[in-house]
């Protein structure tokens, strides 16, 4: 089915990870709004410069292009905070309990305990969070230029709105009023697809219908189909108002549909990464490792550090070699399916890419059906709702690589239709519970919530009769900690007006 989608109408945030575009700098802003009617004239000034989803540049299928912007704004907001915004209970009430309770609420379900419990989170989330605003530019002077102009909005809300402070920055500064974010840069300056501890990010999204550009980029980032092709995603996996991949319309829609279709749900997270404590664990690991350490480092994350080869393709370091070279004599299309079109299928046991890697845990592409051959109309129809769209740059700068307590990590957020049938399974399920993976209860290599009271441990296994033993890693570290987040609605073009005008009406 293909779906023709009013990109005018979608935040622009939804269908392009900026990042991808060279907009290299992010900041994100956090409100309350104090009165409705001021609240709902800010949301109104905003509503004016947000980005939407139409095409930059030339476009190839004669969709609306426009030029492409010299930043970008999108605006998004917590269930509190379209109460304070005076939507009608008839739609506030339709909204699922995950979004009504918000992140800090949910930290059971996503294992949020110990130096990841919201106690320990950055001050502004003590706040009453209501409104997200996020900046993105590929430079400081675009990016504090668009900074300016939101704070002349605040300002004029008089008294309206107010903007929060309380996010940590560098230097043990405490009480910043934004986050930013940045891609992190190589030691001559130029920007990398780096995050802190190595690894290259930002490869795979999927791809669903009604994007631009669906063939040439649907290899690896749709829905595996029986006969080993790729198919995108049904639209409403990641947006209210369209079929899902199980033929209905998301139930997580409150009414009216003006409101809900268009828009999605979003999970904002700042993920700090213990970048000292990593780097002591792989070199103590890699000690009783057969292969090199950056072998082991791929083992962890599914991807090797240096060009993101999957190891599934590249399962030791003689592979990968030769993996490079085809990498280097391959043309740009070529190298990009190199990267993204692979699948499990003859990694079953794990052996090449163990079950507890990050990549293998996050999107197990079609691996979950364990031989039971046509079991479901698609090999993943078990992922194909489980799926998130990420968004997101890393954070601050690793100062002191021998410490852990800098302000170095991810600003992660995860867009899809369902928060709870999505991220929070993702999240409770596949990182910190291996059930799904007949791994007991395993803890996702990198982003468990691994604790010293309780050691982690995850097994590299082997290929089945090769005469060799499975490779155990031991007392895992806590290498990732939440700082802080919360779930946020992202609405439509048309829905930020009728809520900017108090003219949302379910009746
Ligand atoms: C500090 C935290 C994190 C780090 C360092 C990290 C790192 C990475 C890296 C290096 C990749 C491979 C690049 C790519 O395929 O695009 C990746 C992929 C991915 N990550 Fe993360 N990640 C983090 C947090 C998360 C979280 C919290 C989630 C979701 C709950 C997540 C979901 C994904 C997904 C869906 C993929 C693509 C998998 C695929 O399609 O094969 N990541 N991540």
């Amino acid at each position: 089915m293909t779906t023709n989608l009013d990109l005018t109408d979608i935040q622009g945030n939804i269908i392009k990870a900026y990042g991808a575009y060279n907009f290299q700098k992010a900041r994100y802003l956090f409100l309350r709004i104090n009165n409705g009617d001021k609240g709902r004239q800010f949301v109104d000034a905003i509503t004016a410069k947000v980005t939407t989803a139409i095409p930059w540049g030339k476009s190839e299928n004669g969709d609306v292009a426009v030029e492409k912007p010299r930043v970008t704004t999108n605006i998004a907001f917590t269930y509190s905070g379209l109460e304070a915004l005076e939507l009608p209970t008839a739609s506030l009430r339709e909204f699922p309990d995950d979004f009504m309770m918000g992140m800090s609420k949910r930290k059971d379900i996503l294992g949020d305990d110990g130096p990841s419990d919201p106690e320990n989170w950055d001050k502004i989330w003590k706040e009453k969070v209501h409104i997200w605003i996020s900046i993105n530019a590929p430079d400081m002077d675009a990016l504090i230029e668009r900074y300016n102009w939101v704070a002349q909005q605040v300002e004029a809300s008089d008294g309206g709105v107010t903007l929060l402070t309380g996010h940590r920055g560098g230097d043990d500064e405490e009480n910043l009023p934004y986050q930013d974010a940045s891609v992190l840069y190589d030691e001559s300056g130029n920007p990398t697809p780096k995050e802190h501890f190595g690894y290259t990010d930002g490869i795979g999204d999927p791809v669903f219908e009604g994007q631009t550009n669906v063939a040439a980029r649907v290899l690896g980032r749709g829905k595996l189909m029986r006969d080993g092709s790729w198919a995108p995603l049904a639209t409403g996996e990641f947006l209210l108002g369209h079929v899902d991949e199980a033929m209905e319309y998301p139930k997580t829609a409150p009414s009216p549909m003006l409101l809900s279709r268009n828009g999605t749900y979003m999970v904002y997270r700042k993920l700090h990464e213990n970048v000292a404590a990593f780097n002591r664990f792989l070199d103590e690991q890699s000690k009783s490792f057969s292969g090199s350490k950056e072998m082991l480092a791929a083992k962890f994350a599914g991807r090797w550090r240096d060009n993101g080869a999957p190891i599934v393709n590249a399962p030791d370091d003689a592979s990968k070699d030769e993996w490079d070279k085809a990498f280097e004599a391959a043309d740009f299309a070529g190298k990009k399916r190199m990267l993204t079109d692979f699948t499990y299928n003859n990694d079953l046991h794990g052996a090449k890419c163990p079950y507890s890697a990050h990549l293998r845990r996050i999107n197990p592409r079609g691996s979950l059906e364990y031989g039971v051959k046509e079991a479901y109309e698609t090999p993943g129809a078990l992922v194909n709702r489980r799926r998130i769209l990420r968004r997101g740059l890393p954070y601050g700068a690793v100062k002191d690589a021998a410490r852990d307590d800098g302000n170095h990590g991810i600003i992660f957020m995860a867009l899809n239709a369902d928060i709870q049938r999505q991220f929070e399974f993702v999240q409770q399920q596949w990182i910190n519970y291996a059930n799904d993976f007949k791994e007991g209860n395993d803890k996702e290599i990198l982003l468990g919530n691994h604790d010293t009271k309780h050691p982690s441990k995850a097994v590299l296994q082997v290929e089945p009769g090769s005469g060799k033993p499975p490779h155990f890693i031991n007392n895992i570290p806590r290498l990732v900690e939440t700082r802080g987040g919360d779930y946020f609605f992202i609405p439509s073009i048309t829905a930020l007006k009728l809520i900017a005008a108090g003219m949302v009406d379910p009746t």
